[in-house]
């Protein structure tokens, strides 16, 4: 069978190929972004640092062993493979100034700076970033008191959200049914229990209703270009029940994202962010991730924003990308993305996440994956928590896989999707069978 968006991509217009590209992180956006760059006819090869079992034996990738936050061993190892261009996958290096490093030893690295990564290091920052910008975002109070926080909670009843701080892995919301729950958990990350510094300040902010979208851009700090709209599933059980997790499966384009929303999202939030970045000397280059409320009557709210492509997003929306994704990385590092279009083939693609039975909380690892040379053509298995092992393929951490089916018919995605999951077996392994719900109940009315 053709898949002809699956052919390579070509676009040598800006620089000289062959070229090579480091990307950072293991997860299943990393693997979602070798995958995409390692079809560019311009990319020679792609190293992911320390990357997954996916990464390993995707064509024209090697991993290489060195941890996300060792910024001196990516630099050299940057320097000895003339390396081209690196691009950074998770928050934690961001946050912790990767870009200044790579920019004192003059290289190219595809990421926001420290100062622009606070939108995501800091709930705080992010908030009052937004109140000095009048960028739509739910009413909140920041503070490190105790019985300011009890306070603000006893004034605005419930639901009501408690938010630490600081980074908690997507883990540090707690959206709480009635005042007990709230004062209990703000107490909990206050004293620093929960989650140890990242908490001992917290927001909490009133509740927001309606449906949730990701929206993803890439910015030079200046220009912008979209990606696909997506929608994630947090909880990790079907129904939303359970605790939240990095998310359980994405299908992209969300319906909910329709032209009069997206027009909104980027007059309001998007453009306004840009332009506020780099007026406060702090412009933002880099993927930008705007998780977003959007209530019955297409008002758009900012839940959060991260300073990276998400995941599990990344993985059916970058299936979808026509566009050459080095391409447009330079171009946004050289401050050129003016210049630049972005493509998507029409076809929806959903993403399925099998996760090790337990996560969020506790699991185990180093179950055997069988199954994977059994995924239907069409569908692609994008690895996260996967290491090589003597030869086999084992589960290495809490989101194990996410399998992609694209389809110009959302069912037949989604059917695309879940065929791969049943052919998908280790130890324990669980996942959500009602990925795409919201989209299956918007075709049936
Ligand atoms: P965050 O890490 O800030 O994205 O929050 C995690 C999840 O908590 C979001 O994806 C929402 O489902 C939920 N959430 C966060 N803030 C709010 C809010 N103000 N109103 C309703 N739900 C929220
Ligand atoms: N899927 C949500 C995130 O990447 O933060």
């Amino acid at each position: 069978m053709e898949w002809p968006w699956l052919l390579p991509v070509s676009d040598t217009s800006d620089t000289n190929s062959p070229m090579k590209v480091l990307i950072i992180g293991s997860g299943g956006r990393e693997h979602a972004l070798a995958w995409a760059i390692a079809r560019d006819d311009m990319v020679e090869h792609v190293f992911i640092a320390p990357g997954n079992a996916g990464t390993a034996l995707e064509p024209k990738c090697s991993n290489i062993a060195i941890p996300v936050n060792d910024f001196d061993a990516h630099i050299e190892f940057c320097h000895r493979e003339r390396i081209d261009l690196t691009i950074v996958g998770p928050e934690d290096p961001l946050v912790n100034g990767i870009r200044e490093h790579f920019d004192a030893a003059g290289l190219k690295c595809f990421a926001p700076s420290r100062e622009a990564a606070q939108l995501e290091g800091s709930k705080g920052f992010a908030k009052a970033f937004m109140q000095r910008h009048d960028i739509p975002t739910a009413a909140y109070l920041t503070t490190g008191r105790l019985d300011e926080a009890i306070a603000y909670i006893e004034a605005h009843g419930s639901p009501i959200v408690v938010k630490a701080n600081g980074l908690a892995a997507g883990k540090g919301v707690v959206v709480a049914q009635s005042i007990s729950e709230a004062v209990e958990a703000a107490t909990e990350m206050l004293s620093g229990d929960r989650f140890g510094d990242a908490g001992r300040e917290i927001v909490i902010e009133e509740f927001l209703e309606g449906e949730e979208a990701s929206y993803i851009v890439m910015s030079d700090g200046t220009s912008v270009l979209p990606f696909a709209s997506s929608q994630d599933h947090k909880p990790v059980f079907d129904g939303g029940l359970g605790p939240n997790t990095g998310g359980m499966g994405a299908y992209s384009p969300a319906p909910v994202v329709d032209d009069l929303v997206e027009a909104k999202i980027l007059d309001r939030v998007i453009r306004p962010l840009i332009a506020g970045m780099a007026a406060e000397g702090t412009p933002f280059q880099g993927f930008l991730y705007a998780g977003l409320m959007i209530s019955k009557n297409q008002d758009v709210h900012v839940v959060e924003f991260n300073c990276r492509f998400g995941d599990p997003e990344a993985q059916p929306v970058l299936y979808r990308l026509q566009s050459s994704l080095p391409s447009l990385c330079l171009a946004a590092v050289d401050s050129q993305l003016s210049t630049k279009t972005i493509e998507f083939d029409d076809r929806a693609a959903v993403g399925v996440v099998v996760a090790s039975g337990g996560y969020p909380e506790s699991y185990e690892t180093g179950y055997t994956i069988s199954g994977l040379d059994q995924i239907p053509a069409g569908a692609k298995a994008f690895h996260a928590g996967t290491r090589v092992q003597n030869d086999e393929i084992e589960t290495s951490g809490g989101r194990v896989l996410c399998v992609v089916g694209a389809d110009a018919d959302f069912m037949e995605a989604r059917q695309l999707a879940y065929s791969g999951i049943d052919a998908i077996h280790f130890k324990d392994q669980h996942y959500r069978t009602d990925i795409g719900y919201r989209v299956i109940e918007r075709l049936q009315h």
